[in-house]
Formats: structure tokens, C-alpha cells, sequence
């Protein structure tokens, strides 16, 4: 079984630490990236994290979350999918095929914001979300990540 985490980030992340930093702090999405890396490595998995600020190609990396018998796909998906959040069905569609555990994140707390962020296309097909934790829901996603895949394993 794979022992990779995708992390996916979607819109704008690329631009963290400059971007509104009253909102999104003044971490970069590389900090954020290094300690959820070894975070990962500390319960023994392998995180693959990944930024772009297409929807096709968020989809395409979703797609290859899944196991077939020529791709080893991923244990699981960890996704601040951003703007998409709040418009993609295109993203949820993906999320739903995957075939393994989602869990969404967003350093906000989309809840206390404008109206429209308040809905998710990502939550129907998320076992939890964590939000409001800044970079740090990172790591708190892969803990729950970590807890998942194994209880999976031994199901
Ligand atoms: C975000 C919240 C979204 O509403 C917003 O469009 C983002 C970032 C967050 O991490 O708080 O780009 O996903």
C-alpha cells in the first residue's frame, strides 16, 4: 500500500506570506510545506505536496491519487483547494473517484468570513475539516491523515 500523502494546494497559495497577511499570516507556502513534510515523515509516510493555480491540473493530480495496477496511486489526500473551494464541482467529481481519504484545510476560518466562503464543494467529499489554524492545520491534517490510513489497515 502506498505510504504517500498528496498534499494539493489550489489559487493564490503560492503567493503566502505576501498575500493579505492580516488573513493568511506571513508563513510560505515552502515553511508551510517543510513542516508538514517532516510531520508526515514522523509517522512514517512520504508527503507529496504540490501547489498550482489551474483547476484541470488539480483535477489530473486527484486522478492520480488512485491505485490502478500500473500506478501505486496514494494512501491518501490532504487539499486547501482555495477559491475552488467555494466553486468547483469539477474538483468534488475528482474527490469523489479517488478512492481514499480527504481531508480539507484552509488557514482561515472560512466560517467567520464573507457568506460565499461559507459553503464547500470539498466537504461532501471530506471525512473532516480542519480550519481557522493557519499553516498549522497542515500538520493537524496529517496527524488525522495518519490516524485514518491506519486504522484503514487494520480494518
Ligand atoms: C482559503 C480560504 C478560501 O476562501 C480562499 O479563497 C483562499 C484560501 C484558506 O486557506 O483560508 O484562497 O482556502
Amino acid at each position: 500500500m502506498s505510504r504517500v500523502v498528496l498534499i494539493l494546494n489550489g489559487p493564490n497559495l503560492n503567493l503566502l506570506g505576501q498575500r493579505e497577511p492580516d488573513i493568511y499570516g506571513r508563513t510560505s507556502l515552502d515553511d508551510i510545506k517543510g513542516a508538514a513534510t517532516a510531520r508526515a515523515k514522523s509517522h512514517g509516510l512520504d508527503a507529496d505536496f504540490r501547489q498550482s493555480n489551474d483547476e484541470g491540473e488539480l483535477v489530473s493530480w486527484i486522478q492520480g491519487a488512485r491505485t490502478t495496477s500500473t500506478n501505486p496511486g496514494a494512501a491518501g489526500i490532504i487539499i486547501n483547494a482555495a477559491a475552488y473551494t467555494h466553486t468547483s464541482v469539477a474538483i468534488l467529481d475528482a474527490l469523489l473517484a479517488c478512492g481514499v481519504p480527504v481531508i480539507e484545510v484552509h488557514l482561515s476560518n472560512i466560517f467567520k468570513r464573507e457568506e460565499f466562503r461559507h459553503h464547500s464543494f470539498v466537504s461532501r467529499a471530506a471525512t473532516g475539516v480542519i480550519c481557522g489554524f493557519g499553516g498549522q492545520g497542515y500538520e493537524l491534517a496529517v496527524d488525522a491523515m495518519a490516524q485514518l490510513i491506519s486504522k484503514a489497515k487494520t480494518a
